[in-house]
């Protein structure tokens, strides 16, 4: 099937791409590179053989958006476009809103105009609020979010669950990832932040190839086994492979669905610094620091949903998040600007 895939040149996108390939299905890519390279569609060239169906611009672009559906058969939308930078969200709500909501829906509009049903969205564990007791269940409180990134989730997945009340036809799968790392193990593709990383493990992986001095913890007296924040990391080829689970699943199903994609265990950070010391014998210096405003001590996911209905499981453990980001980390230095 034609699956249609915005922000598929970016680090989550290009590995569903990778998987949807493997599976049998035919990604087409529309993306504005607005934080991706397109380099990253020839990397998953030379991983498959198969060269991707590109559009670059912008998927609040109406024009662009009825050329694609002219242009080609879609059968489903994955919707990954979308800014994700919880800090610059605060200081540019604006652009967050507009970026993310609008996207959502013209490209919504837009798929039920052409009677293209089936949507798949990114949404984020940011959407629970912070007062739940682990681990989140789909059914788990959301709300008071902490910053205008997880309230453009928040909204989306409320506009694309009343677009399913209102025409029983679509069928709206909303993904609650977790703290996607690691890369795909041929080190071809990886993620590739701008600037100096916010997320753990991109910070650990630069710092281990010299990029950064030292790693700061944001704390270490959390009510956690060693006292620093625990979060659960899922590797981004099962999170990729729970896009296609959800594309199948979409073929029976309609209505709304919502299901987690994480895997059911946390690790501190420093249970991640000694992982990837462990796995790839290389030092990463780190200092304790401050707090982070706005961090949870703990964030783990319950899958039991995702097993049961999709049939899909997380099947990478802690050693190949860690090995597969440092294949890619040191394969490519500078990511896709080499
Ligand atoms: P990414 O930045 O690598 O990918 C997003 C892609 O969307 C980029 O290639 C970017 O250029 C493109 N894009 C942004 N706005 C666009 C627009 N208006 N039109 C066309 N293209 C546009 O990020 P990612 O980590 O691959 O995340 C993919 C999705 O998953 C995002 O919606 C993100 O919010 C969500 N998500 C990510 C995480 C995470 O930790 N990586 C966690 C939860 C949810
Ligand atoms: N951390 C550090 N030092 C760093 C970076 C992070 O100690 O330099 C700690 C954080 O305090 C936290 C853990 O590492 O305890 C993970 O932090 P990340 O920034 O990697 O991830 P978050 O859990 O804060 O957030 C991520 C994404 C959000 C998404 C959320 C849930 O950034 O967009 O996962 O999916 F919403």
């Amino acid at each position: 099937m034609n699956v249609l895939v915005t922000g598929g040149a970016g680090y989550i996108g290009s590995h569903t791409c990778v998987e949807l390939i493997e599976t049998g299905h035919t990604p087409i890519v529309v993306d504005n590179l607005y934080n991706s390279s397109a380099k990253s569609l020839e990397r998953v060239k030379e991983i498959t053989g198969v060269s991707v169906k590109f559009y670059e611009g912008d998927v609040r672009d109406e024009a662009l958006l009825n050329k694609i559906f002219d242009e080609n058969e879609i059968g489903a939308v994955i919707h990954f476009a979308g800014l994700k930078a919880v800090g610059e969200s605060v200081a540019k709500p604006l652009a967050y809103y507009d970026n993310n909501l609008v996207s959502t829906m013209v490209l919504a509009r837009v798929m039920g105009n052409r009677g293209c049903k089936k949507i798949i969205f990114s949404s984020s564990a940011t959407v629970y609020s912070g007062d739940n007791e682990m681990p989140l269940r789909e059914n788990s409180k959301t709300g008071n979010c902490t910053n205008p990134y997880g309230w453009t989730k928040y909204m989306c997945e409320q506009i694309l669950r009343d677009i399913a009340k209102a025409d029983p036809d679509w069928s709206v799968v909303l993904l609650r990832y977790f703290n996607p790392v690691g890369a795909h193990k041929s080190g071809k593709i990886g993620e590739h932040p701008n600037g100096i990383p916010n997320n753990l493990m991109p910070f650990i992986s630069q710092t281990a190839i010299g990029k950064r001095k030292q790693l700061s913890v944001f704390g270490n007296d959390y009510d956690t086994h060693d006292g620093t924040g625990v979060r659960d990391y899922i590797h981004v080829v099962d999170l990729a492979k729970g896009h296609v689970a959800a594309v199948n699943y979409m073929q029976d199903n309609k209505g709304e669905s919502v299901f987690n994609l994480g895997t059911g265990t946390g690790y501190s950070v420093l249970d991640m610094v000694k992982a990837f010391e462990t796995a790839n014998g290389i030092p990463v210096p780190y200092v304790i620091a401050e707090r982070r405003p706005g961090d949870l001590a703990t964030c783990y996911a319950d899958p039991t949903k995702s097993r049961e209905v999709l049939g899909w499981v997380a099947e990478h453990d802690q050693t190949d998040m860690c090995r597969d980001t440092w294949n890619w980390q040191s394969q490519n230095p500078n990511g896709f600007d080499d």
